[in-house]
């Protein structure tokens, strides 16, 4: 819960539903952002913006729901510095029972020259939009976007309107990821020491990573006085993404000794919403990402696994428990029964229905089947598999590989009901397997990412694949894990085409298509 007259705690705004989704191929589907939203709520996030609502039909219908279902959060939505934009926003947030509008313009040089306006235009742009959001919502957000590249006085200026406007939180944007650690820490501690009103507004940092200084430029600030730190889960975001929330709240746990300042985070909850972000974003989390990684807290070296055997503190800072990892990891096996597949599937964060767990458990029992021992990682990888509305479905596959590299693929699937099968012949078993899908279903889809990943060790390892394709400006991911990459493969590909259909379908009358472009905005 949002304490501001605590001085020591940190309001964590999550924005994964907003700048983590504007992110190209991050799209999330109505469902998805809810679930998010859900889980941020559990987690105890104090503000979620959860989209952009004059953007589309969509984001707008997203925001409104969320801001209906939300518990404990803080629901937020942006807009651009106009009353059109400021409208939409209150008619979805509106419904929450805390509610924020966000609102911002470009500030600096470079920013100013986009909507052609004068230092003064702007200023009283400024003045009329945050007294028009005011006039609709008590908490109102303001932020001067590429705040770090516009002049010390303009900068100045323009924060005391809007807090003379009604703005009661003040977010200060590295919008291209341009600051350093002590510059950050500097401008917030100058903007409270000289902007007039600045004790009375809680001051907000907003950075992207593009020097990979998202988290050290967002604690800086924090030492600098601001209380409120805007991240992504995963750091997911445009260009090399926004600040990492599970970074920024696990330094001040751990580091609490020079950091002495504290968020409403259940760290527990961390790792199950990284991995469902990274599933339904379709974004796979880097081995080696601080927090959330897989290798984060495996100690692989000989050296140290003897330290961490004599000692874990020897080379561990944090506890996998902190972060929601369970300490042993005992793996299910062919004879493990439902009430064990539960049980495990409820440590690891998901809590599923009776029917669910029936069909969850035949996908079980058949890997394990394939799989002698079935860990934590492969049953994450089965909650995500495809589903079976879609229209179109694997049926069989059959792949012969020659030396050479070339391959023949035959593929079997059901497309809206109808059985049908293509040969193909490709550069390897992947090429000619995704040709047979092209060749029953024709499309023009451009494939923009194929990412494998083992989601175990072993040769029975299962592997989980993640797609993304393209189609006349709509993007959309598919993921799929199976013990046989070529079958993981044909299962993400159809996974994305099933999502590209359904996303085709969704633009008729009342289009989820983004009317505006977020890449006007950053
Ligand atoms: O990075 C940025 O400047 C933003 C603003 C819209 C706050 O995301
Ligand atoms: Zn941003």
């Amino acid at each position: 819960m949002t304490n501001v007259t605590d001085q020591d705690r940190v309001v964590i705004f999550d924005t994964t539903l907003r700048d983590g989704e504007q992110s190209p191929g991050a799209t999330m589907t109505h469902d998805e952002k809810l679930e998010i939203a859900e889980l941020l709520d559990e987690m105890g996030v104090d503000i979620i913006e959860a989209g952009f609502p004059i953007a589309s039909e969509g984001d707008f219908k997203a925001v409104s729901e969320i801001a209906e279902r939300s518990k404990n959060s803080r629901i937020c939505g942006l807009a651009r510095a106009n009353f059109a934009d400021i409208d939409r926003c209150w008619e979805a947030v509106k419904h929450a029972e805390k509610n924020r509008i966000h609102t911002f313009i470009g500030t600096s040089p470079l920013h100013r020259a986009i909507p052609n306006l004068t230092m003064d235009e702007m200023a009283d742009k400024i003045h009329e939009t945050v007294t028009h959001a005011r006039n609709l919502c008590e908490n109102v957000q303001w932020s001067p976007m590429d705040a770090t590249r516009t002049e010390w006085d303009y900068l100045c200026r323009v924060i005391e309107i809007a807090i003379k406007a009604g703005a009661t939180t003040i977010n200060i944007p590295d919008t291209v990821g341009y600051t350093a650690p002590v510059e950050s820490a500097d401008l917030i501690k100058r903007l409270i020491e000289t902007v007039p009103g600045a004790d009375e507004v809680v001051f907000a940092t907003h950075c992207h990573n593009d020097l990979g200084m998202a988290t050290a430029n967002s604690l800086a600030a924090v030492a600098g006085g601001a209380r409120q730190i805007e991240c992504t889960i995963n750091g997911l975001g445009e260009r090399a993404g926004n600040t990492a929330l599970e970074e920024v709240v696990m330094a001040l746990r751990t580091r609490n000794d020079i950091m002495p300042w504290h968020t409403g985070i259940d760290t527990t909850k961390i790792m199950h919403i990284s991995r469902r972000v990274a599933t339904v974003a379709g974004f796979p989390v880097q081995f080696n990402k601080a927090i959330v990684g897989k290798n984060a807290f495996a100690h692989e070296s000989g050296i140290h696994q003897d330290g961490m055997l004599k000692n874990r503190e020897n080379f561990e800072i944090m506890r996998p428990e902190d972060i929601g990892l369970s300490g042993t990891s005992l793996p299910l096996g062919k004879h493990s029964g439902r009430a064990a597949l539960r049980d495990k599937l409820e440590t690891l964060g998901f809590e599923v229905g009776d029917n669910q767990l029936k069909d969850i458990f035949v996908r079980f029992k058949d890997l394990a089947d394939r799989k002698k021992e079935v860990f934590d990682d492969d049953l994450i990888a089965l909650m995500s598999l495809d589903d079976d509305d879609d229209r179109l479905q694997l049926v069989s596959m059959k792949v012969t590989c020659g030396t050479g590299g070339q391959a023949e693929s035959t593929v079997e699937l059901e497309f809206d009901g109808k059985d049908v099968i293509a040969t193909e012949h490709g550069d390897g078993p992947v090429d000619a397997t995704f040709k047979a899908i092209r060749a029953i279903y024709p499309n023009k889809a451009h494939l923009q990412l194929y990412q494998v990943h083992a989601v175990t060790e072993g040769t029975d390892a299962q592997a989980t694949v993640s797609v993304r394709l393209e189609e006349d400006g709509m993007i959309a991911t598919g993921q799929s894990a199976n013990t046989d990459t070529v079958v993981a493969s044909a299962k993400a590909y159809i996974h994305a085409l099933n999502r590209l259909i359904m996303r085709r379908e969704k633009a008729g009358p009342g289009a989820d298509t983004r009317e505006i472009s977020y890449k006007d905005l950053t």
